[in-house]
C-alpha cells in the first residue's frame, strides 16, 4: 500500500482543470487500497493539509506552504502532483519538495522547467530528432513584422511560452489579428513572452511515455479532432463533439517515428512518471512535426493519458501505481 499526498490546485491558469486531475487520482488510488491524503493548494499560494478521509472541498483555514511542507514531511508520505502549469509543473514545487526532504511524483526540476517552456522544449526536440514549426518569442511590444511575415508566415498561432491547456492560445489569420492577440497570450506567460508559430495543417496526435521499472513504453497514439477551429479550451474540457480516435490512424512509419523521438526525448530531458508528447502529423507530406510536451498530463476521467493506457489493456490504477514504484526523485 502506498501512502500518499496528492497535491492539487495551485495558482496557475489550470486550477480547475488541476483539480478535476487530482480528484480523479484520489479516488481511484483509494479504489485501490491506498491511504490518500489531499492536499489543496490555493490561488494565492495557501495550503490546506486534508485529513485521510478529505476529498478536495477542504473548509478549514489555509496554511502557509512552509508550515504544510513540514507537516507533509511529518507524515512520510509520497507527494504526488496533480498539479498543471506554472508552479506545480515548471519546477517550482520540485525544488520546494526536495528542500523539505518530500519524495515526490513525476521529473525533477531542471526537467520540468524545460517541459514547461515550450521554446526550451523545441530545441530539446530538435536534438531528439523531431521535426518541429518555425516560430519566434517576442517579449513586450517589439514586433519584428518583416520576420515574422517571411520566418513563420501567415496564418499562424500565437501562444503563451509557459501555459497549458490553450490558455492564451489563439490562430491568427493576418497581422492584425496577430497583433490583437500577442498582448493576451504575453498576459498568461510568467515572464511576458509569447510564441508566433507557423500553423501546421493535419492530424493531432498524443504519445503517452511511462517509465515501467527498467523499460521506457509508449501506449498508442491518441488522434485528437476537435469540431470547430482547433483544440482550444472549450474542445479540451467543454465540448461534446471533439473526437478521440485510439489507436490513432496514421502509418506505420509515422507512429514508429512519433515514438522514437518520444522516448529519444524523454530519456534526454531526464523525465520521470507518464508524460505526453504532442505531434500534428503534416497534412502535405505526412510528416510528424512536434508541438510540445506535457510533464504532468491531465488524468481526469476523459484526459488522453487514462485513454491511451486503457486501450494498451492497463487500468488508470495500474498506470498511478507504476508512477509511483517507478519513481526517481528522491529515496
Ligand atoms: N503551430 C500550430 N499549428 C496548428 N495548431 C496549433 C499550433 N500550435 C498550437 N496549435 C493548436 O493549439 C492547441 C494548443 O496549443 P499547445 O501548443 O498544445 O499549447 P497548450 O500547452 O496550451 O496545450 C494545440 O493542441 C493545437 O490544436
Ligand atoms: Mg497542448
Amino acid at each position: 500500500m502506498f501512502h500518499v499526498a496528492i497535491l492539487a490546485g495551485g495558482p496557475s491558469s489550470e486550477h480547475e482543470v488541476s483539480l478535476a486531475t487530482s480528484a480523479e487520482m484520489l479516488s481511484i488510488l483509494r479504489s485501490g487500497g491506498h491511504e490518500v491524503r489531499p492536499v489543496l493548494i490555493d490561488r494565492e499560494n495557501r495550503w490546506s493539509v486534508g485529513s485521510l478521509e478529505d476529498s478536495f472541498d477542504l473548509s478549514g483555514e489555509p496554511t502557509s506552504c512552509e508550515q504544510a511542507l513540514k507537516q507533509l514531511k511529518s507524515h512520510g508520505e509520497v507527494a504526488c502532483l496533480g498539479l498543471h502549469g506554472p508552479y506545480g509543473e515548471d519546477g517550482t514545487v520540485q525544488r520546494l519538495l526536495e528542500s523539505a526532504g518530500i519524495p515526490y511524483t513525476g521529473s525533477g526540476p531542471v526537467a520540468s522547467a524545460v517541459g514547461m517552456d515550450k521554446e526550451l522544449s523545441k530545441l530539446a526536440a530538435g536534438k531528439a530528432g523531431a521535426r518541429t514549426a518555425s516560430h519566434e518569442v517576442l517579449e513586450g511590444a517589439r514586433f519584428p513584422a518583416w520576420g515574422i511575415q517571411k520566418g513563420v508566415g501567415y496564418p499562424c498561432f500565437v501562444k503563451p511560452v509557459d501555459a497549458g491547456s490553450s490558455v492564451g492560445v489563439a490562430r491568427a489569420e493576418d497581422e492584425a489579428a496577430l497583433r490583437a492577440a500577442i498582448p493576451l497570450a504575453q498576459a498568461e506567460d510568467t515572464r511576458g513572452r509569447c510564441m508566433v508559430e507557423s500553423l501546421i495543417t493535419g492530424n493531432e496526435v498524443t504519445c503517452t511515455v511511462l517509465r515501467h521499472g527498467e523499460e521506457l513504453l509508449t501506449f498508442p497514439l491518441v488522434s485528437v479532432q476537435p469540431a470547430d477551429a482547433f483544440y482550444d479550451y472549450h474542445a479540451k474540457y467543454n465540448s461534446k463533439d471533439t473526437q478521440y480516435i485510439c489507436p490513432a490512424e496514421v502509418r506505420r512509419e509515422t507512429q514508429a517515428e512519433i515514438e522514437l523521438v518520444s522516448r529519444t526525448l524523454y530519456g534526454l530531458l531526464q523525465l520521470d512518471g507518464v508524460v505526453r508528447m504532442d505531434f500534428i502529423v503534416r497534412e502535405e507530406d505526412g510528416q510528424p512535426v512536434f508541438l510540445e510536451l506535457n510533464t504532468l498530463p491531465g488524468f481526469t476521467s476523459h484526459s488522453l493519458v487514462p485513454m491511451a493506457a486503457h486501450a494498451a489493456g492497463w487500468s488508470s490504477l495500474q498506470v498511478l501505481e507504476s508512477i509511483l514504484t517507478n519513481r526517481q526523485a528522491l529515496p
